[in-house]
This record gives C-alpha cells, sequence and structure tokens, in this order.
C-alpha cells in the first residue's frame, strides 16, 4: 500500500482501543476467565439456528424494510405489551437495528445538535461520549456513586441547564448491576416535565437482574414513555452477541 498523501483527521482523535477489546484479548492471552465483556458463556436456544437457517433457505435473506421485517416489529410489539403493560405502534414506534449500538448511534445523531448538551451518568457505557462527541454535542456527566450506584437527582437538576437535549439512562446499569426504582423513573419525569428533553433509555440489559431486584422500564411509565426511546438488545436478550 501507498503511503497516503491525504491527512487523515479524525474527528475524535482521542479515542483509543476500547477497553472491552483491551481486556477481552488480556483474558485470552492470560486464559482468564472473562467477566469483562457482556457476552455469555452459554449456547443460545438450537431453535434459533433452526429458525435462521429456514429463514435463509426460504430466501429470507435479502433487504428487509429499513424499519426491520413487520413481523419481527409486531413480535417485539406484543413482547414489550406483556413485559411492561405498554402498546407501541409496530409500524410507526418500533425499529430493528443492527444491534442497540447502532441503535443508541442513530438515537444520539437523530435528536442531538451541535451545541447541545447530554447528561450521562458515570461509569459509563463506552459508546455514548464518542457518538454525542462525534455530532457535536457535549457531554455533561452526573456521578453514580459508590455504595448504591443510584442517581443523585439533585444533582441531576443541578446539571440541567437551557441546552440540554437529552439524558441517557442504563438500567440494568453496565458495570455496576444497579437498576433505577419506580421512585427514580418518578424523578426524571418530574425533572423533565414540561421541557423537551428527550431521554435514551439503554436497557440492553433488562432480562439479566440480581434475584429478586426487578427491572422498571421507562416503557412501563406512561409519561416518560412518550419523550422516551428504550433500547434492547437481541445479543444479551437470546446469547447471540456474535450476529
Ligand atoms: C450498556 C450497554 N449498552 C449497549 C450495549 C451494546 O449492545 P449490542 O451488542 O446489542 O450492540 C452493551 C454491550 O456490551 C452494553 O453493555
Amino acid at each position: 500500500m501507498h503511503p497516503s498523501s491525504i491527512a487523515i483527521d479524525s474527528k475524535l482523535p482521542q479515542v483509543g482501543t476500547t477497553i472491552f477489546t483491551v481486556m477481552s484479548k488480556l483474558a485470552a492471552d492470560c486464559g482468564a476467565i472473562n467477566l469483562s465483556q457482556g457476552f455469555p458463556d452459554f449456547q443460545a436456544d438450537p431453535a434459533l439456528f433452526d429458525a435462521t437457517w429456514r429463514a435463509m433457505r426460504d430466501g429470507r435473506n435479502q433487504y428487509p424494510p429499513m424499519a426491520g421485517v413487520p413481523e419481527l416489529r409486531s413480535a417485539i410489539a406484543d413482547k414489550v405489551a406483556a413485559l411492561y403493560g405498554a402498546d407501541y405502534d409496530a409500524d410507526s414506534e418500533i425499529t430493528v437495528t443492527a444491534g442497540a449500538t447502532q441503535a443508541i448511534f442513530t438515537a444520539i445523531a437523530a435528536f442531538v445538535r451541535s451545541g447541545d448538551e447530554v447528561i450521562v451518568f458515570e461509569p459509563v457505557y463506552d459508546s455514548y461520549v464518542p457518538a454525542i462527541e462525534t455530532v457535536g454535542g457535549q457531554p455533561v456527566y452526573a456521578a453514580l456513586a459508590f455504595p448504591d450506584y443510584r442517581p443523585d437527582w439533585e444533582q441531576v437538576r443541578a446539571l440541567l441547564s437551557p441546552r440540554t437535549r437529552m439524558i441517557i439512562i442504563n438500567t440494568p446499569h453496565n458495570p455496576t448491576g444497579s437498576l433505577l426504582e419506580a421512585d427514580d423513573l418518578m424523578e426524571l419525569a418530574a425533572l423533565t416535565r414540561d421541557t423537551d428533553i428527550v431521554v435514551l433509555a439503554d436497557e440492553v440489559y433488562e432480562h439479566i437482574v440480581f434475584d429478586a431486584a426487578h427491572h422498571q422500564s421507562v416503557a412501563s411509565h406512561p409519561e416518560l414513555a412518550a419523550r422516551s426511546i428504550v433500547v434492547s438488545s437481541f445479543g444479551k436478550t437470546y446469547h447471540i452477541t456474535g450476529w
């Protein structure tokens, strides 16, 4: 390959190799148990493999509609209704993406304009901040503090400004496993009431909670649901993170 005469000027020159790549390689090199990346160490349901083969053999491996195959969107709407009692329209309110990471990036790109502020909670999943900065937004950090890693809503209130465009929540939380409770959702609803703030709810671990704990989806809170994008993940839910 010839050296390029074009200066490759990254929009995010400070972003290095992700912590997942670093830790997974270290775990492989050392023969360690890899707790650093959220993939399961057991197989997915064989019925899923059979269904995939069947669909491909039936010729269903060409471009689907942009928003996703209608039967799939309607199955998602049914699942969300059964789990959270929320009524989403499969045609206009559900979109299938190539993983939650793409959904998160797409939602940020769709709503955050240059100069907008986005509140995130630290420790923060590593794809949020680069996505915010790529579109010219500014991350604003709230802390999740030991021992329970729940938000301090007074702190969040103090961080709000006329430029706040989005609040990103992650429940169940990676990496602490903490959950937002019903009163957290009430606080968030009260904070965002009468604003045009969009809530991006990363709920990819919705089915992975500690014993006796209960995941509260923003989908089950009608006032919040009306201003929220809820992101789930086939990879996490059906143990197929490599697809
Ligand atoms: C909090 C969080 N959100 C999103 C994702 C990405 O999910 P997906 O594999 O569906 O892109 C991960 C993956 O580790 C995650 O931990």
